[in-house]
This record gives C-alpha cells, structure tokens and sequence, in this order.
C-alpha cells in the first residue's frame, strides 16, 4: 500500500514531534503493509507558516533518515494546501508547488470544515488549465460535501480526486465522517483512501481498526483500489 497523506515530517505542523517519532511512524507503515509513503505537511496562512523551500529542507532530511535506517519504506513528501490567499498566490509559480507526484499534477487541498469556497468548480477548472488536478483531503469531514453528494459527484466529474481517511473510519473525527464516509463509499465518490496520521502514538490501533473496517465495508478489490492501485498511479504522476 502506498499512504498518500500524513504528518510525518518531525516538527513542522501538528504532526510529528521529533525524528524518533517520526521513524517510530514509518515503521508502523511498514509493519501494516505500506511500501510507499508521501509525506504531507501543512501550509496555512496564519497556522502553519511553512514556506515550500523549508518543507523541501525537512523532507529531504526525512527522507536520508528513512534510507539510512534500514527500514525498508519508499518516502517522497509533498505538502496539504489549505485553501486559501495563500494557496491562490503559490499557484502563480506551479513549478514551486510541492505535489504527490514526481511530475507536478496532483496537489492536495484542504478546505473549510463549515463553508464551501465560492466557485469551487472554477477553481477545478483553472486547475485542470495549468495541468493540476486537485486531491481533496478528507472531503467526509465537510459539511458542505456530507450534504451534498451531487456537489462531490460534479468536482469528481470535473478531474477532482477524493481522498477519503483512515482516521475518519476509524471514528477518531467523531461518528458523522464516519458515516459519510461509508456512504461515499457506497456512492463510490472515493478515488483514494490515506491516513492522515499525525504521530505514531494512536497509529497501530488507529491503522488496524481502520484497514479492518475498511475491507469490511468494500471488499477486497476495492480495497486494494483505494489503497495501492490509484495512490500508486497518482504517488507515480501517471493519469487517474
Ligand atoms: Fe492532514
């Protein structure tokens, strides 16, 4: 399996305190079945301040840490955007963007839990312009998306990926993402499943549980779908 969103990097947002942790994580990955990692820390105005030339720093340093241990997992890093000025001016300069993928086409992006962004779908459109296609992280947790399948349907539609949790099937975000995600599921509105783990303290637990529900809830294909086939199309720059 290849985990396409996580907190790994040590000390750059509300993931991963130390390099300890951060080793202590990726053999978790290992142990559950994972080959491939993508790392993913937060750039947000106001909360998380990180500059793409300081994440490229942290995860490059990540990334000999992980070779040098013998631990046996593939590690790339990109970063989860969230919506916002900040997001919109970076996107002026594609080519600094850090994306899932080797060749620059699929950025994962954050939203508002409460508010749907206005001209959402122009957003995808421009995207889909500069050769982006957008990974909605964990669209279960949106009001505006449990809400409104209709709407989810179109962005996926549109070239949008929907990254559904592990945590969230797991019920560690409460029992609402959790049932719809199941729903979205059934609705087969879910292109990809990642982790979103932020430390190694609840991983063991949080990675059984889940990947257990998650089989219980598709079946195997679908399973091995969500969780190696199209990360690893997307993990590789190839087209979903
Ligand atoms: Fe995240």
């Amino acid at each position: 399996m290849i985990d396409l969103h996580n907190h790994i990097i040590p000390a750059v947002d509300d993931g991963c305190a130390s390099l300890d942790e951060s080793l202590m994580l990726a053999r978790i990955f290992r142990d559950n079945g994972y080959r491939a990692l993508c790392a993913t820390p937060h750039i947000r105005q106001g909360m998380f301040d990180n500059s793409e030339e300081a994440l490229k720093a942290a995860g490059q340093a990540l990334a000999a840490e992980i070779a040098g241990s013998g631990i046996g997992i593939d590690f790339r890093f990109a970063a989860e955007y969230y919506f916002d000025e900040r997001l919109l001016a970076a996107l002026d300069r594609p080519e600094n963007l850090l994306t899932l993928d080797p060749r620059g086409r699929y950025i994962l992006i954050e939203f508002s839990y409460q508010r749907a962004p206005l001209r959402l779908k122009e957003f995808v459109f421009q995207l889909s312009l500069k050769g982006l296609r957008m990974v909605m992280a964990h669209p279960e947790r949106y009001d505006w998306i449990a809400n409104d399948f209709e709407f989810a349907a179109d962005l996926a539609a549109m070239g949008a990926v929907m990254q559904g949790t592990l945590s969230s099937l797991a019920g560690e975000m409460g029992s609402r993402p959790s049932r719809t995600l199941k729903a979205m599921l059934r609705n087969d509105l879910i292109h990809i499943i990642a982790s979103d783990c932020h430390g190694p303290d609840s991983a063991i637990r949080m990675l059984e549980n889940s990947l257990k529900t998650l089989k219980k809830e598709t079946n195997a294909e679908t399973a091995e779908i969500l969780l190696e086939k199209n990360p690893a199309i997307i993990y590789e720059g190839r087209s979903l």
